[in-house]
């Protein structure tokens, strides 16, 4: 079942959020007044060069980081405000995926303990039920459920980051925080997995957080583009309309900096091209030992 919003109106609310880190004797905004709104089933990305606040701006959403100033609403609740108890429960309903799956796996933990993990950590279901669940999220993010026993080093790339995304779904969050969940993998794999994103998205009813570095990824995915630059939202628009008449001249950088292939009729194609890649289309199979990239 789709776990949309239960309430109308936005899944996540930022407001005027900052946070600061020391950096010799002062202190600077890594972070700096940060609003926007997310509604259920749309996706904002997030853009802007490495260093300009993104991966804290996601940590203080998830409360990674405790933000010194502004709120954070999501699903109708004051998410800055939560007790530790609270938040733990609420924050299943929050996931983040990374750049590094491996990093964020538990290298002694076999695919299905690692799927199976965030079930047993919120006593989700029996045994029987969670070994269901595993099955049928690696079936979801386009894995061979005899994968299960294996360990995630075995796999390739691409394959990780699927088990990262099954893991990030067993406790059916709202909204999924993709933090450079593509940026470490080749351009064809990115295009499988940001592919699979969408098919998840519009089966499941999810709401993404995108974030990268990279506009064309984030493009290929967002409804809406906030750009970020010293850790500032210094532009937000959506996404068709930031592309076409982009207000700040570091937008406009951002834009020209966008790889493309140059076609007949000066059309731009962004890459990584998505048209007509499955999801799933190298990547159902047992998970493979050879050194060679299998994808
Ligand atoms: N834990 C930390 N302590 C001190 N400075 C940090 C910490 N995390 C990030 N920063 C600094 O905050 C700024 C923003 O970093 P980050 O949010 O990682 O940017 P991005 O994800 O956009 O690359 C950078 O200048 C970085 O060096
Ligand atoms: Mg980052």
């Amino acid at each position: 079942m789709p776990n949309v919003a239960a309430s109308k109106g936005p899944l996540l609310r930022v407001e005027h959020l900052s946070k600061y880190f020391p950096r010799g004797r002062e202190r600077f905004a890594a972070v700096k007044d940060v609003s926007f709104e997310l509604q259920p089933g749309e996706t904002l990305g997030i853009v802007g060069e490495s260093g300009s606040g993104k991966s804290t701006l996601s940590r203080c959403i998830i409360r990674l980081y405790d933000p010194e100033e502004g709120k954070v609403y999501f699903d109708g609740v004051d998410f800055t405000a939560l007790s530790e108890k609270g938040l733990r429960r609420k924050r299943q309903d929050m996931q983040m995926i990374f750049q590094d799956p491996l990093a964020s796996l538990n290298p002694m933990m076999t695919v299905a303990a690692a799927i199976e993990d965030p079930l047993v950590i919120h006593k989700v279901g029996a045994p029987r039920e969670r070994a269901r669940r595993v099955h049928e999220l690696l079936e979801l993010v386009g894995l061979d459920p005899a994968a299960a026993n294996a360990f995630p080093f075995e796999f390739s790339g691409g394959q990780q980051q699927r088990i990262g995304i099954a893991r990030a779904l067993a406790l059916n969050p709202k909204l999924l925080i993709c933090d450079e969940a593509v940026s470490a993998l080749d351009v064809s794999i990115q295009a499988q997995i940001l592919r699979l994103l969408q098919d998840l998205q519009a089966q499941l009813g999810l709401t993404y957080l995108f974030i990268s570095h990279n506009l064309a990824v984030v493009e290929h995915m967002s409804d809406y583009i906030a750009v970020m630059n010293h850790g500032e939202v210094v532009e937000y628009a959506a996404t068709e309309e930031l592309f076409r008449a982009p207000k700040q001249e570091y937008t406009r950088t951002l834009i020209d900096s966008v790889p493309y292939i140059p076609r007949p009729g000066g059309r731009r194609i962004q890459q990584p091209k998505l048209e007509g890649i499955p999801s799933t289309a190298f990547d159902i199979r047992p998970p493979l030992l050879a050194e060679t990239p299998v994808e």
